[in-house]
C-alpha cells in the first residue's frame, strides 16, 4: 500500500457557508477517512493577514472553520490538522524560498496582476494597495505545501496556478542544494458543483448571497425562504435547470429523493412547499453537526487544544527537515568538521544508520541496521546511487510519521514497522 499525502489550507476570513461545506468540507473530510490517505489540513492565518487585517475576525474565523471542520466529522487523531502560525519552520522556509524565487514568477501571479490590472482601470498607480505580503503569497503557500512533501494539493481551479508556482520553486531548490523536495501536484475535484446562493450565482461571500453553515433552524427557514425562483404559480410545472433551490436540494439529497423532487417541479410543486422540503431535508443533515458546533464554540479552548495537539505531530516533522534545509543552504555551526566527526562515532557506536553499497549485478543498495548492529531494513538494487539516497531521505523524514513501507523496501524477517519507526525517530533526534 502506497500512501500519498494530501494537503490543503484553508484561509479563516469569514464565516463558513453551505458552498463551502458542499465543495471543500464536506469531501475533504470523506477523502480523510480513506486509509492510503494521510491527510494534513490547516488553518492558513497567516495568509489570512493579507487580505484581513481585523484582528478580532481572524480570530474569530479561525475559532469558527477549526469547530467546522471538526463538527462535520474530521478526526483530529486521523488527521493532522493544526493551524499555520503554529509551525515556526513555515515563515522560515518561505525565506529560504524566497531566496530561490525568481521576482519575474511573481510578478506573473493571477491575484497580484489582477490587483494591478483593477489599479491601471482606476488610473491609479500601479501597485497602490498592493501590500508585498499579496505580492509573496504564492512563496508562503510553496512553503506550506514543501515542508511536508505532500503529493496531492486538493484546491479550487483558482488555485492551481499556485501549485505550479509551488512546483517551480521546490525544483530551483533541488537544483540549487539536492532533491529535498517532493515535487506536488494540484488534485481538482471535478465532480463536486459549485453550490448556488440565495440569488442564484455560485453562493460566495463576495456575492453576499450565502447561507451560513451554522445558521440556527430559524435563520436557515428564512434564509431558504429567501432564494430567488421564478414566478410560477402553483400548479404550473416548473424547471430544474437553473433552479438554486432544486441545485441546493440535490446537494443533500440521496439520488431517490432528488428524482422524486424532480417529479414534483415536473408535477407543479408550489414554490413555498419546495422551500419547506428543501429546509427539512438541509436541516437533517446539519442538525447534529449544528449541536457539535454549538457545543465547540461554547468550548474554544477544545478547539484550541486540538489545533495545538496538531500542531506539535506537524512540528515533529517540520523540525528535523527544516534543519536539514538549513545545514544543506549553508546555515550551519562553524565547527563542521569535529562536529561531524563526533556524530559519526556516535552513529556507529549507538545510533540506528543506513549503509549504502554497491553489489556485483552493479546496482546500489542500501540496508537499515539498528544501533546494536540488527538488520531493520534492507532495499532493492537501484540504477543510480541517487535513488537510493532520495529513498533514504524519505524515509528520514517520514520517520515517526511513516505507515508504511514504500514498495522497493523490505523489513528485514521479525522486525514489525513499529520498531523500524522507532530506529528512525532514534536517528532522527540523535
Ligand atoms: N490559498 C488558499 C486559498 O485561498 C489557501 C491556502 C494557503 C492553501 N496555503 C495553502 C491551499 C496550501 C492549499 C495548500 O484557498
Amino acid at each position: 500500500m502506497t500512501i500519498t499525502r494530501f494537503l490543503t489550507g484553508i484561509t479563516p476570513s469569514g464565516t463558513p457557508h453551505l458552498g463551502n461545506f458542499v465543495g471543500s468540507i464536506r469531501p475533504s473530510v470523506a477523502a480523510s477517512r480513506n486509509p492510503e490517505v494521510q491527510s494534513f489540513y490547516f488553518l492558513a492565518d497567516y495568509h489570512a493577514l493579507i487580505k484581513c487585517q481585523e484582528p478580532a475576525r481572524v480570530n474569530r474565523s479561525t475559532l469558527e472553520i477549526a469547530a467546522s471542520w471538526l463538527a462535520a466529522g474530521l478526526d483530529p487523531e486521523h488527521v493532522t490538522f493544526y493551524r499555520q502560525s503554529d509551525i515556526p519552520e513555515i515563515p522560515e522556509l518561505t525565506w529560504l524560498l524566497t531566496c530561490v524565487t525568481g521576482k519575474g514568477l511573481l510578478n506573473r501571479a493571477h491575484a497580484y496582476k489582477a490587483a494591478q490590472d483593477r489599479n491601471r482601470e482606476a488610473g491609479h498607480d500601479t501597485d497602490d494597495g498592493v501590500s508585498a505580503g499579496l505580492f509573496m503569497y504564492p512563496v508562503l503557500m510553496a512553503a506550506d505545501i514543501l515542508v511536508f512533501n505532500a503529493h496531492k494539493v486538493p484546491v479550487g481551479r483558482d488555485q492551481v496556478q499556485h501549485i505550479e508556482m509551488a512546483r517551480d520553486i521546490a525544483a530551483s531548490f533541488n537544483h540549487l542544494y539536492g532533491e529535498h523536495f517532493t515535487l506536488p501536484e494540484a488534485a481538482i475535484e471535478e465532480k463536486v458543483a459549485t453550490l448556488a446562493g440565495l440569488d442564484g450565482r455560485k453562493m460566495s461571500k463576495s456575492y453576499d448571497n450565502t447561507i451560513p453553515l451554522f445558521a440556527t433552524r430559524a435563520e436557515l427557514r428564512k434564509l431558504i425562504a429567501s432564494i430567488v425562483t421564478d414566478s410560477r404559480a402553483p400548479g404550473e410545472p416548473k424547471e430544474v435547470e437553473g433552479s438554486a433551490l432544486f441545485q441546493i436540494y440535490q446537494a443533500f439529497a440521496t439520488p431517490e429523493e432528488t428524482a422524486t423532487m424532480r417529479a414534483a417541479y415536473a408535477q407543479g410543486i408550489a414554490w413555498g412547499d419546495a422551500k419547506q422540503l428543501l429546509f427539512e431535508r438541509v436541516d437533517k443533515e446539519l442538525s447534529p453537526m449544528r449541536e457539535r458546533y454549538d457545543d465547540l464554540m461554547a468550548h474554544p479552548q477544545r478547539v484550541e487544544t486540538a489545533l495545538r495537539q496538531g500542531g506539535e505531530r506537524a512540528r515533529a516533522l517540520a523540525r528535523p527537515f527544516v534543519q536539514g534545509l538549513r545545514e544543506a543552504v549553508g546555515l550551519r555551526p562553524l565547527t563542521p568538521a569535529s562536529t561531524a566527526t563526533q556524530k559519526g562515532k556516535a552513529a556507529t557506536a549507538g545510533l540506528p544508520h543506513f549503509k549504502q553499497y554497491r553489489e556485483k549485478d552493479g546496482k546500489f543498495y542500501f540496508k537499515f541496521v539498528a544501533g546494536d548492529g540488527t538488520l531493520l531494513l534492507q532495499s532493492t538494487g537501484f540504477d543510480a546511487p541517487r535513488d537510493a539516497g532520495q529513498l533514504i531521505a524519505h524515509l528520514q523524514r517520514e520517520g515517526a510519521a511513516l505507515t508504511a513501507l514504500p514498495a522497493t523496501v523490505t523489513a528485514a524477517d521479525g522486525v514489525a514497522l513499529d520498531s523500524i519507526v522507532q530506529a528512525l525517530k532514534a536517528l532522527a533526534s540523535g
